[in-house]
């Protein structure tokens, strides 16, 4: 029998427990083991009623996601038909549900008869947030223990509920205070003595029936918008809608093939790896788990602007003293403004207590003097992009703060070995490069310079946790991991636009692709001078290549996007939204003549390709040069820091996904046209050749 099933027997209880670490979930040997002991407990005369439980903190975290494309063992039953068989059985089963009942756990539940939860446990369908459906029964089953509109949230929305939630549902039969497994021998012992049916989940309808086909088209709306590009949301809705319109058996069918097909996706594949992607980026080779991080209690940072201020924020949110400093008092003031005033707007939204508010703004501090900042344990500098100005505040701080204060950097774009070599202590500098607005953005790119110890590491790392970041580690190189992929990807289209496109077909494009944004329209946010600065930089460090022209045009017309009420497009004023401009259609084609260009066509397909694919050849770059550790580290950064659509996974994972002959191919004549920004990547070239994709890569 699987060591992944445990199985006692109390009296005439049989208990089943589910021993699977780290999350019990359902693997092919999960699914054998529970089978054949329900099996022997259905056989067992001396067996009246079963108890399922989890070991651990878990009940059951879902279906072995690792195990997803994998061909089932014929000796395997399939899960769905494991629940049947549990449903069917005329001896009570009950689930005890000790921890996370997720997924593929909470249909267990509820192909169980009863089920008792303790307090701290939670349930919840989270399948949609991996590009599908519960496929064992849950958009059947969860509807006719809580209803339609508890189980479309459930479903649709992918949150977990707490356990009082779970009773108030129905999803639950009992919250138990005290010891769970001696309630749940107790209730099994008294439904099987009671002589009564044990009652089926899938037999009951009083929830599901007279239900009005207008609730769903109501559903579909109001999620609409946030689930733009995404198939398992409407499909899902369709099989809820089934349960309430079909037999069981029927509607079990329905989604069992609904889910089939979305499972096996290339949205639920890119899902599924961006689950694992994120988990991967907390683990750094060189940095074993047990390395001694610094336990970070108290920070300061270096400059009072907007990143300052979002950085301080940050550490306040997470319950830490954080002082900020600057040259002068008027700055600081300024600069407490603009955090005051970012907390006030979320307390208006309703997502922050005044209370809260206070408390978060009653630990930031600030001063002009470095004196007061010689106890923080980690100091981030956040001061303009100035080599000289950083070195001398680094050497500043090298000489005033605790010797073993981390001294961080978040240059975007400057080299940090050189700024730490100004200090006595390059084993405690590297980079955390938060990303704009830095009290949103969920992304840190943690930068390690050459003489960063691995303790500096995983300290940066753990703080990333604690401030609720994905932090991914990078190495040193000119706009480290995304803005060194954006200068490449972003300058293509500028280039498409001098030969045929325009601002808004690119924009609609790369929207329709699923980012939230097209470039232009990002530029237009960001503000046209901010790229002008970048742009004449890159003009020095790379002379012999082409650069845009129109950029500058757009800057020199003072048009310097919504700030100006005018960009790449024209806004009313007060209005995010802009509307395509004659004037810069007008210089646009003016230029194209200027430049000699005869202006052609661009398909959608060839915008997409063009900016995500350029993106992948500079990602085979940077991995090939060490400056991210995996592919699926871009990919994260594309995505958390850049707003990649999830279910495309990130550059890396489009281009693995079309095949990276292909890929080169398309890059090849993407080089032909723009040169050296698209020079094939060597890494990409013997990938290819060896028919290998990125997530193959091994340095
Ligand atoms: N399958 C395989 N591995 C899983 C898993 C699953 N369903 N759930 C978690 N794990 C693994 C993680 O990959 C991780 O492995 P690692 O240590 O090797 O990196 C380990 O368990 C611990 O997970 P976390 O690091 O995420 O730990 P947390 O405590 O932060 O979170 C969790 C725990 C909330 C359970 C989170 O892991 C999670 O959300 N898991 C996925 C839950 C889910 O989506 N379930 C549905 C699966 S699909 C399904 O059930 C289909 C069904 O309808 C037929």
């Amino acid at each position: 029998m699987s060591d992944v099933i445990r199985f006692e027997k109390k009296g005439a209880i049989g208990v089943i427990i589910i021993d699977n670490p780290p999350a019990n979930a359902l693997s092919f040997a999960v699914c054998k083991g529970l089978n054949a002991r329900i099996g022997e407990c259905m056989s067992d005369d001396d067996v009246e009623a079963v108890v399922v439980t989890g070991e651990g903190r878990m009940f059951v975290a879902g279906a072995d996601i690792r195990e997803f494309g994998r061909t089932r063992p014929d000796d395997v039953p399939d899960f769905y038909d494991v629940l049947k068989k549990m449903e069917a059985s005329v001896k009570p089963i009950v689930a005890a549900i000790n921890g996370l009942a997720l997924g593929g756990g909470l249909e267990l539940a509820m192909g169980c008869h009863y089920r008792l939860i303790a307090p701290g446990a939670e349930v919840g369908q989270p399948e949609i947030k991996l590009g599908f459906i519960p496929g064992a029964g849950g958009t059947q089953r969860l509807p006719r223990l809580a209803g339609v509109e508890a189980a479309l949230d459930m479903i649709v929305g992918g949150d977990p509920i707490n356990a009082a939630k779970a009773q108030e549902l129905g999803v639950v039969d009992e919250v138990v205070e005290g010891d769970l497994m001696a309630r749940a021998l107790e209730f099994a012992a008294e439904k099987a003595a009671s002589g009564e049916a044990p009652l089926a989940t899938g037999a009951r309808t009083n929830k599901i029936s007279g239900i009005d086909a207008g609730v769903f088209d109501a559903y579909r709306e109001k999620i609409a918008a946030r689930s733009r590009g995404l198939d398992a949301p409407d499909e899902a809705i369709k099989c809820i809608q089934a349960a309430t319109e079909m037999t069981l058996e029927e509607g079990l069918a329905f989604e069992r093939d609904t889910f089939v097909k979305l499972r096996d996706s290339d949205k639920a594949k890119a899902m599924r790896y961006m689950f694992f992607a994120e988990r991967e980026v907390a683990k750094i080779p060189d940095v074993p788990k047990d390395t001694k991080a610094l336990d970070i209690k108290s920070a300061a940072i270096i400059g009072s602007g907007t990143m300052g201020g979002g950085i301080a924020m940050n550490f306040a949110n997470a319950g830490l003293s954080v002082t900020m400093l600057d040259v002068s008092e008027d700055a600081l003031s300024a600069g407490m403004d603009k955090v005051r005033a970012n907390y006030a707007s979320t307390v208006k939204r309703g997502r922050l207590s005044q209370a809260d508010m206070d408390t978060r703004l009653g630990l930031i501090s600030t001063t002009t003097d470095y004196a007061d900042i010689s106890d923080a344990d980690i100091v981030i500098e956040a001061v303009f992009e100035d080599m000289g100005l950083k070195k001398k505040i680094f050497a500043e701080l090298d000489a005033k703060c605790k010797p073993e204060a981390i001294l961080a950097s978040n240059t975007s774009t400057l080299d940090i070995n050189e700024i730490g070599s100004v200090t006595k202590r390059p084993d405690k500098v590297l980079g955390t490069h938060f990303f704009s607005p830095a009290n949103v953005m969920k992304l840190l790119e943690n930068v390690r310079t050459d003489g960063a110890s691995i303790e500096t590491v995983a300290s940066v790392m753990k703080l990333g946790k604690t401030l609720g970041k994905i932090s991914v580690l990078v190495g040193v190189c000119n706009g480290f991991v995304g803005n060194r992929i954006l200068g490449v990807a972003a300058r293509i289209t500028d280039f498409m636009v001098e030969e045929g496109a325009l601002p808004w077909q690119v924009d609609k494009a790369i929207y329709d692709f699923g980012f939230a944004m097209g470039p232009f329209t990002v530029n237009d946010l960001a503000g046209i001078d901010i790229r002008f600065l970048t742009r004449s930089e890159q003009r020095k460090i790379w002379p012999d290549r082409r650069h845009p022209v129109l950029p500058d045009k757009v800057y020199h017309l003072g048009r310097l996007g919504q700030k100006t009420n005018a960009g790449w497009y024209d806004y009313e004023p007060g209005q995010r939204r802009g509307t395509p401009s004659k004037l810069i259609e007008d210089i646009i084609i003016e230029t194209s003549a200027e430049l000699g260009i005869e202006r052609r066509a661009f398909t959608d397909q060839e915008i997409v390709d063009g900016y995500v694919l350029s993106m992948a050849n500079t990602g085979a770059d940077i991995l090939q040069e060490g400056i991210a550790l995996r592919s699926s580290d871009i990919d994260v950064i594309w995505h958390y820091g850049y707003g990649f659509p999830r279910y495309r996974g990130g550059p890396m994972f489009y281009a693995d996904l079309i095949g990276l002959d292909k890929v080169y191919d398309a890059v090849s004549r993407l080089y032909d046209s723009y040169g050296d920004w698209v020079k094939p990547s060597e890494l990409l070239i013997s990938l290819a050749k060896e028919g290998k994709s990125f997530a193959d890569y091994q340095p």
